[in-house]
């Protein structure tokens, strides 16, 4: 896909493409009055039929895209454009239009960025291990600005930059376990780190984390002959900025490479889809890619916390102890709840460098996709202030979240007879799971947990993905630090 930007229609598209959003997007004046009338006929038809909501039709000569974006389907209008956007896409590249002018001069800067949005998940291709390469069809769209040229040039840029990050957050979670190894991971956060300006990295490796006491990664990577590491990326966009955020946002990503579930052995049908489990790793290191490359004024450190957990002769034993990094103990009940184990590391690590708010993404749990399913994440916080945030965030990129209770009632299942803790409690078992993780949270430390089992990895094609990683979280993580690095006058 190709993207200019212009005040005037150059009149060398082949085809146009015009949105209808309760008439609120215009493109009168492109139109002689003939055309008019025939837009009208078509616009009629396709609130009351023959017409659907994309049509591809001749109107003065010139084959035109009818991209109807007003229907309600109990989305909202943004999500709806986004959709409308993505099928505009699609069907462009099925009918190899080479050049499409979409015409956008009255559009608000948020219904501007849905469309992009739209056609940048159309452009989304994971043919890596296919042995014939299916390539889309590069379509060049022309966006006519007319006097909004300068700030749709500068959202467009934008928004290429977190599309880049959801790309690259897709790409390695969908590359499979055997070929995405934490080695591997820990190779492609070095290359990032490498060519971001201003992107930090430091990395553990084995000895180092059973140095530092980061039991949790030895724990549930000592059976796997791939070994744990933890890797620290880190930004600094406080140097030099005028207005700049005294907070320090830390995300924290379980970055499980693969997950058989260990010796508590997972069903072989719910397995393949544990290439995914390294989704909060990829989505904390895409999200501060794009943030170091956008420049936002704030410091951010993303931990990714990387295991895979496999049966082997050294695979922990359900009913071992070890010792957290935060001093408790902990037994595993059930070797299959490794995430938090992991997690539990990454928390205090993001304490010892100085965290003041922490996000942390997991597919921790399949009890989340049972309760929310794919369509909204799990979310926890001990933080009404960063919740809301959080919520407002996720709502302004379409991607949801529904608040979950820390409900103390069921801490109690988490002590364990001989440890401090053990890894599985009661049935609610994404709320156990949160409040496993509440264990390790720094003191006085604002944190939000995010559970995106359900969310993160799409098992059939829906809304704007085909099968495979969603990249759900990114957008989010972005907006969030561009909200705490530039809080809102009323904050
Ligand atoms: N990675 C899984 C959770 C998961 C399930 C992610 C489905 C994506 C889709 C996690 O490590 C796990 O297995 N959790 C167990 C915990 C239980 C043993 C306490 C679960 O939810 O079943
Ligand atoms: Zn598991
Ligand atoms: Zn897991």
């Amino acid at each position: 896909m190709k993207l200019n930007i212009v005040t005037k229609e150059s009149g060398k598209a082949g085809a146009y493409a015009l949105f209808f959003v309760k008439k609120s997007i215009q493109f009168s004046t492109i139109l002689s009055e003939n055309a008019e009338k025939q837009v009208e006929s078509v616009l009629n038809g396709m609130e009351n039929g023959p017409f659907e909501d994309l049509e591809f039709l001749e109107i003065d000569g010139k084959p035109t895209f009818f991209v109807d974006a007003a229907k309600e389907r109990g989305i909202s209008a943004l999500d709806h454009l986004r959709m409308a956007a993505y099928r505009l896409a699609q069907k462009a590249m099925k009918k190899q239009a080479a050049s499409v002018s979409i015409f956008l001069a009255d559009a608000a800067d948020e219904q501007f960025k849905a469309i992009l949005h739209g056609l940048h998940y159309a452009d989304y291709n994971f043919d890596a291990y296919k042995s014939k390469q299916k390539q889309n069809f590069q379509v060049t769209y022309e966006i006519v600005a007319g006097d909004r040229i300068s700030d749709f040039k500068k959202i467009a840029e934008d928004v290429a930059i977190e599309q880049k990050a959801v790309t690259l957050a897709k790409n390695l979670i969908n590359t499979c376990a055997s070929d995405l190894y934490p080695a591997e991971f820990v190779e492609n956060a070095k290359t990032i780190a490498k060519y971001t300006p201003g992107l930090n990295i430091k990395v553990r490796d084995m000895k180092q984390l059973q140095k530092e006491g980061f039991m949790g990664h030895v724990t549930v990577g000592k059976g796997s002959s791939h070994e744990p590491y933890m890797v620290t990326l880190s930004y600094d966009g406080t140097k030099g900025a005028k207005r700049t955020s005294k907070d320090h946002l830390v995300i924290v990503g379980k970055g499980l490479t693969f997950d058989t579930g260990g010796l508590c052995l997972k069903p072989p049908k719910s397995m393949p889809e544990m290439i995914s489990d390294m989704s909060g790793a990829a989505t904390a290191l895409a999200a501060i890619q794009a943030i170091a490359t956008l420049k936002l004024p704030i410091r951010v450190s993303a931990i990714c916390c990387l295991a895979e957990n496999a049966i082997g002769n050294k695979s922990v034993l359900p009913g071992d102890i070890f010792k957290a990094k935060n001093g408790k103990t902990v037994m595993v009940d059930n070797t299959d709840a490794e995430g938090r184990l992991v997690l539990s590391d990454g928390l205090a690590e993001a304490g010892l460098i100085g965290a003041t708010h922490i996000v942390d993404l997991a597919t921790l749990t399949g009890a989340m996709v049972r309760a929310l399913g794919y369509a909204v994440a799990g979310f926890f916080s001990n933080d009404d202030d960063l919740g809301l945030k959080v919520i407002n965030c996720g709502e302004a990129c379409c991607e949801k979240f529904w608040s979950m209770p820390l409900e103390e009632e069921y801490a109690d299942a988490l002590k364990d007879k001989f440890a401090d803790l053990k890894n599985t409690g009661t049935d609610a078992g994404a709320i156990s799971a949160a409040l496993f993780l509440q264990e390790f949270v720094p003191e006085d430390t604002a944190w939000a947990h995010m559970d995106i089992a359900g969310t993160a990895f799409a098992t059939k094609k829906w809304k704007y993905t085909e099968y495979g990683a969603t990249g759900f979280g990114v957008q989010t993580l972005i907006e969030l630090a561009r909200e705490m690095s530039a809080p809102s006058e009323e904050a």
